[in-house]
């Protein structure tokens, strides 16, 4: 861990300390330690009791089955989501509560109730029947965030299909390559949605994925903006004329699912090009963000109103804005486009408007509204806020402090959640009756979570630093790479043996308090999205000008990582500005504008050992303005100077 290690040494624990309010405790779910020693005590039978929040059909016959690193929770017993999510609220009289308050971008609104939902859902779920949908079949899903996303992934919960939702910030290459792994059967989008006061194109985007995946019958379409689409008779269809078609079945009998059926897929970068399609199953994952929703967010479910301000199309809106959410009946904002349209103060008066009482986003959003300054959030009321959350990477305590101060009040416990696509749900987080905060940590594992850092050579470290890892199955966890069982063993499980090895490094203070530090692995976080090196360099060597690519991820001051990429061209190209933006400009188009270089550093050689391989420390060191580490294995030790020389006049991409 040579690279982490400057990180780890650099790091001075912040010592304020945030205990819960009286005011807090005074209401809060939890507020002693006593679910900590419960799962202490027998961590199953935590998990159990947990588990009995749902409705089953049937009762499971053995809680947890491990045969590491393979793990099946609730054996036996059989559930649908839909139904947990939906039905029981209505039957239980609650069909009038508003499950969500949608906010469009332009500000066209639509509220909608847990009856209107399920009313939805069913008949939606009958059009993908209709449509030739089977139990255990995939459904691709890219849509815009509208209310139509949870329908449709809620819809092939209660027929049995799993989905795999494609963020729609996605190329259309790279939605062509995950339609393709999982072989879906029928896609699910929208002409287009709003962003920034623009209308994106999404359908442009599907008619080009779907030349090149042979087994997309059907392309369903919801009308979000009007804009001219092409149209391929037979294959695609509008939604609203299957919806509204007369003959359409309004009841749909939900399918008894096995707690270890294949709920969805997931696609997450890892270190190599190919991204892999995290399995989740039913019972488990259910029981895992049902649990964490409901006590890390401290839910009352009769009087909070719920934002987590994510896009669906990542895991932190699967288990925080869809499952987790509305298997405990909570009122949910949400909400299409970006914080700045039509102006910067446009989650604040979000806020306001629906008084919004929890607030879950990520730390490159509260960095963002910093630099925008106070004056936005303090033109609205944000009183009725009563607690935050933070999640997807690690946050600085300057930005929790700020959030604490303008945006909390001072009076709203901020829960720094960590967790993955892979973990389902959130796995170390305070709890925030219970918990002392302290800026900047993610404090404990919650209960029924072991986790335990370990440093080279896996021997358990309690205080300091080292390699973050898992030494028990947890329910939500993944049930591995669909069509991959070995490379499911090979990324997670053989770092250390026994172990699951999340990719992250972290710290241990003298209190026990954990401090995530992130990746130590070749996978970036940019804004909280994972990017992969690996997929961005084969990205950028898939041009035909550039022979050659190594990318690295450097400490950005907004976006946490910025994405560096050092080019060899080929002979006779040139490496000026109007070369690198068509070089970004082929990276959005081959993965996504997420994944667009801010940098790029044309350079004649890259630094090598003896051996050929790239040595990115030193790339890093130049990304980061860093004294040039240790360069004697290289081969030839002048490349890294001429490329730091350069790398201080390449342009740069806000
Ligand atoms: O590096 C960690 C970082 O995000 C990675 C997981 O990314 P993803 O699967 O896209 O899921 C993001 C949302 C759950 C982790 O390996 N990460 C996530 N939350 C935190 C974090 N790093 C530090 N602190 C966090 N709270």
């Amino acid at each position: 861990m040579a690279d982490s290690d400057a990180a780890i040494e650099a790091l001075s624990f912040e010592d304020r300390r945030f205990p819960p309010s009286p005011e807090f405790v005074n209401h809060a779910l939890a507020t002693d330690a006593s679910m900590y020693d419960d799962a202490t005590k027998d961590r199953e039978a935590f998990w159990a009791k947990q588990a009995e929040s749902l409705d089953w059909y049937d009762k499971w016959s053995t809680i947890c089955e491990w045969n590491l690193p393979f793990a099946k929770w609730f054996v036996g017993g059989t559930l649908n989501v839909s139904v947990n999510a939906l039905d029981r609220h209505v039957v239980a009289g609650k069909g009038d509560k508003v499950a969500f308050h949608w906010e469009g971008e332009p500000g066209d609104t639509r509220t909608i109730t847990y009856a209107q939902m399920l009313d939805e859902v069913e008949r939606f779920a009958n059009v993908l029947k209709n449509l030739g949908v089977k139990r255990g079949d995939r459904v691709n899903i890219y849509m815009p965030m509208i209310p139509e996303l949870p329908v449709a992934m809620l819809a092939c919960t209660r027929i049995g299909a799993a989905h795999s939702v494609v963020f729609g910030g996605f190329s259309s290459e790279a939605l062509r390559d995950r339609i393709n792994d999982a072989e879906a059967k029928v896609l699910i989008t929208a002409d287009g949605g709003y962003r920034r006061g623009a209308a994106s194109g999404l359908k442009v985007n599907v008619d080009v994925a779907v030349k090149e995946t042979p087994t997309i019958e059907h392309v369903v379409v919801v009308r979000r903006t009007g804009q001219d689409v092409e149209w391929s008779e037979g294959r695609d269809h509008w939604w609203h004329d299957l919806m509204d078609d007369s003959a359409l079945e309004k009841h749909c009998e939900p399918e008894r699912m096995d707690s270890e059926d294949l709920l969805y897929l997931l696609y997450t970068s890892g270190t190599t090009a190919k991204p892999k399609g995290i399995m989740h199953t039913t019972g488990g994952y259910l029981t895992q963000v049902a649990f964490t929703h409901k006590y890390v967010f401290d839910l009352h479910e009769h009087e909070d109103i719920y934002w987590c301000a994510a896009d669906i199309g990542w895991v932190t809106g699967h288990s925080y804005i869809v499952y987790g959410p509305l298997t405990n009946g909570a009122t949910s904002v949400m909400y299409e486009g970006t914080p700045d349209f039509p102006d910067k103060d446009r989650w604040w008066s979000i806020i306001e408007k629906y008084r919004v009482s929890i607030l879950y986003c990520a730390p490159t959003a509260i960095r963002t509204f910093m630099k925008w300054g106070t004056k936005y959030p303090d033109g609205h009321d944000l009183s009725t806020l009563r607690l935050l959350g933070s999640v997807g990477e690690p946050i600085n305590p300057e930005a929790w402090v700020w959030y604490w101060n303008t945006i909390g009040g001072g009076r709203c416990p901020v829960v720094d959640t960590w967790w993955q696509t892979e973990t389902g749900g959130i796995m170390i987080s305070p709890l925030p009756g219970v918990t002392t905060l302290k800026p900047g940590s993610a404090t404990h594992p919650l209960p029924g979570v072991v986790a335990e850092l370990v440093d080279e050579a896996g021997k358990p470290v309690t205080v300091g630093g080292g390699y973050l890892t898992l030494t028990e199955p947890w329910p939500g966890m993944l049930r591995g790479i669909w069509g991959d069982p070995e490379r499911y063993k090979e990324t997670y499980w053989s770092r250390f043996e026994g172990r699951y090895f999340a990719g992250d490094g972290a710290k241990l203070d003298d209190e026990g308090y954990l401090w995530l530090l992130g990746r130590v692995d070749d996978v970036m976080n940019v804004s909280g999205h994972r990017v992969s090196t690996t997929e961005v360099e084969s990205a950028l060597v898939d041009h035909p000008t550039v022979a050659e690519a190594a990318v690295v991820g450097a400490n950005d001051a907004t976006t946490g990582q910025a994405i560096i990429a050092y080019v060899t061209l080929k002979a006779g190209e040139t490496g000026d500005e109007a070369h690198g933006q068509r070089l970004r400009e082929h990276v959005s188009v081959k993965i996504g504008p997420i994944a667009k270089p801010k940098t790029i550093v044309f350079t004649d050689d890259l630094p090598k050992t003896r051996s050929g391989k790239i040595m990115r420390r030193l790339l890093r060191d130049v990304a980061e303005g860093r004294a040039l580490g240790d360069t004697t294995t290289l081969a030839d030790a002048g490349v890294v100077e001429e490329i730091a020389r350069r790398a201080a006049t390449s342009p740069t991409e806000e």
